[in-house]
């Protein structure tokens, strides 16, 4: 018999046990549903809506439970449809009749909307720790190529030098915009549901600030209809996971472009590579292709709730159910990316000389060319055209501007002096862009700096939020 079978008369269509049941993939809340039941029989105890013996007893019994799932021993069933169900039915059998008061002052409606925000505390604070990793490999590369120019690019063509150190620095901020958003986002996933039931609240003296405080929420929801008909936290995490993925896909090409023989900057390590079954010689970076391909997945989450939930009445519906898949693929899909990236990161040969060559056999000097010419008092503009027709001189030539004589030069404005050769050496191009955010080397040591400042910050949430989980878990 169904926990809810009292009003019918037919057993259910076996296709529809199929279709609407949701174990196959909501097991994965079975350590939160346990918690929060913890914290809500306490409550009923607490309040005298059951006695403290009844709850003790559950309590013992929830526990054996989640032991059992945890140990595979424990049988969820599709007759059972979800987590939820299955927990309470293996609890009746464990501790008898008493494990029924357990959904006292209960709906599953308020309950899956706290399992999934508890379930999301959890993956917010992984992620953040793979966020930390992922930086620190980047700011390591960073202070390990302090003195390593390369060309920037735009347009994917070579347009003025900068420091690799620059390049990383710019990962370091964008997956920092990314932490800020995820840690921003805690204060709208951590706010209690449970006292909303199915829709408009319970008439049993219930404390939802004391389960809430409990189960170290930050406050309540106001609103027992807006409690049981949000996801919006939902839409919010997908969100902020697919711009992650997005930065993570745009590092990926750049990885796949610099390990090609064309750029031939970058080499990744063995251990994050693969061959062709065909072709012997083949080096291939499959890591960060498939993260590139993921994104895919990962934005398709996003659109596919937000469609979801935008025809939806208020309050519970059971279209909310697929709220489930897109958010577990997403958390799964992101840590997978992250956890290798770091590594890979960190473990990447940088090929410093092949960088400073593609420097030095262009012209991405040309604009330090006629930032010189603009020094003797020349228009831009016009320095612009001097310098454009210089440029097109030596590309006839086959040679480059630091190959050109001083009369060469000359041809073009007698503004040009022997100090050119100094001005357009690399080292000095890049150092020449000593304004704040600029790629001159203190200007990239300044913003080690900033970025060792924001570290800190992250790492006390961190650390914070991560004991707070500990505290909370079930063992204790
Ligand atoms: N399995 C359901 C879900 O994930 C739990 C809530 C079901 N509530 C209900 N009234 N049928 O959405």
């Amino acid at each position: 018999m169904k926990l809810w079978g009292g009003r019918f008369t037919k057993p259910t269509n076996k296709l529809v046990d199929e279709y609407t049941a949701s174990i196959s993939f909501d097991q994965k809340l079975a350590a939160f549903d346990v918690q929060g039941s913890l914290a809500h029989v306490d409550m009923l105890a607490k309040c005298d809506i059951i006695s403290h013996e009844d709850s003790t007893t559950i309590a013992k019994g929830l526990k054996v439970v989640a032991k059992k799932i945890s140990n595979g021993e424990a049988e969820l069933t599709q007759e059972n449809e979800d987590i939820h169900m299955n927990i309470e039915k293996l609890l009746i059998d464990e501790v008898g009749a008493v494990g029924g008061k357990l959904h006292t002052g209960r709906s599953r409606n308020d309950q899956v909307a706290l399992d999934m925000r508890l379930y999301l505390r959890d993956a917010l604070v992984t992620i953040t720790q793979l966020l930390d990793e992922l930086q620190h490999a980047l700011y390591q590369q960073a202070t390990a190529n302090l003195d390593t120019v390369l060309p920037g690019y735009t347009h994917l063509q070579r347009a003025q030098p900068v420091l690799f150190a620059h390049h990383m620095l710019a990962y370091v901020f964008m997956f920092q915009r990314d932490m800020e958003r995820i840690i921003d986002s805690w204060k709208r996933v951590n706010r209690s549901p449970l006292g909303a039931g199915a829709l408009a609240g319970t008439s049993f003296p219930i404390d939802r600030h004391y389960v809430a405080d409990q189960l170290g929420f930050d406050s309540v929801i106001e609103n027992s209809l807006d409690a049981v008909s949000d996801r919006d936290f939902v839409v919010e995490f997908l969100a902020d996971a697919a711009l992650i993925t997005t930065h993570l896909s745009r590092l990926s090409e750049e990885l796949v472009q610099w390990s090609s023989a064309e750029f031939n900057f970058i080499e990744l390590d063995d251990a994050f590579c693969t061959g062709s079954s065909m072709m012997p010689q083949k080096k291939n970076p499959d890591v960060p292709e498939l993260v590139r391909g993921k994104t895919g997945r990962v934005v398709g989450h996003l659109m596919g709730m937000l469609t979801t939930l935008k025809g939806l009445p208020l309050a519970y519906n059971k279209d909310m159910q697929e709220d489930k898949e897109g958010m577990f693929d997403t958390v799964e899909t992101l840590k997978g990316a992250l956890a290798l990236f770091a590594p890979m990161i960190e473990s990447m040969e940088v090929k410093k000389d092949n960088m400073y060559e593609a420097v030095v056999k262009d012209y991405s000097n040309a604009t330090d060319l006629a930032d010189y010419l603009v020094g003797k008092n020349m228009p831009f503009r016009e320095a612009h055209a001097v310098v454009g027709e210089t440029v097109l001189y030596s590309i006839e030539q086959q040679k480059y501007l630091l190959d050109l004589s001083l009369a060469e030069f000359q041809q073009f404005s007698n503004a040009i002096e022997a100090d050119i050769y100094d001005v357009l050496a690399p080292k000095a191009v890049v150092n020449a862009r000593n304004v704040a955010g600029g790629t001159a080397k203190n200007r990239v040591e300044e913003q080690l700096k900033q970025a060792d400042a924001l570290f800190a910050s992250n790492q006390a949430w961190i650390s914070k939020k991560a004991a707070l989980l500990e505290e909370l878990a079930i063992e204790n």
